[in-house]
């Protein structure tokens, strides 16, 4: 009798991609304007972003009707990508802890970082797409790549790392330990994003 053998990914790491959130249209021109005004007001502050502005982390706290919308959406959504991890997942206490604003002109980046401590983190495309015009599919100008944690995960034929294609309106949520990084972008148009930390 040949001999036999089975074997699982014992450790996967869920990513969620979530589709044009509904409402968007609505939503979307409401949020940059927000956002714009912000960086009218302040400087920012300074993190992963690299010659980009980054908000303060507070922006779920202001009463704003589509800040309201948005961070209803993040709850929603991330209810049920937990539920759709299995039984017995705790969704009950779910939180947005943090809320930022991010604008990129051509040349901005993000540089590898984390959201450690955080349980979930992801980004709400509000304008990105154009700055991450498909013309070239080796050009990874504006994407979001994540990184593999674990060391050996070419050789055990799990991919080193994922790169995410901006969508206007959609979400790219993550766990907070995960590292990730945005390349630059090297188009005319502003980049606009929002990121979150989400607590559970
Ligand atoms: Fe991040």
């Amino acid at each position: 009798m040949a001999d036999t053998f089975d074997f699982e990914h014992a450790f996967p790491v869920p990513i969620f991609r979530h589709s044009r959130l509904d409402g968007f249209a609505k939503h979307q021109q409401g949020l940059i304007d927000l956002i714009r005004r912000l960086r009218q007001e302040d400087k920012g502050i300074r993190r992963s972003n690299q010659l980009g502005w980054h908000s303060d982390y507070s922006l779920h706290e202001l009463p704003d009707p589509h800040i309201k919308w948005l961070t209803s959406k993040l709850l929603e959504i991330t209810r049920k990508s937990i539920e759709s991890l299995g039984k017995g997942k705790s969704t009950q206490n779910l939180r947005v802890t943090q809320l930022w604003g991010n604008l990129s002109e051509a040349g901005a980046y993000n540089i590898t970082h984390n959201h450690h401590l955080h349980t979930w983190a992801g980004v709400f495309y509000l304008l990105a797409e154009a700055s991450c015009e498909e013309s070239n599919k080796d050009d990874r100008g504006g994407m979001l790549e994540m990184l593999c944690p674990f060391p050996y995960g070419e050789q055990q034929g799990i991919a080193n790392s994922m790169l995410y294609r901006p969508k206007d309106g959609t979400v790219v949520m993550f766990p907070g330990f995960l590292n990730h990084f945005v390349h630059p972008h090297r188009t005319p148009h502003m980049r606009i994003s929002m990121a979150f930390n989400i607590d559970v």
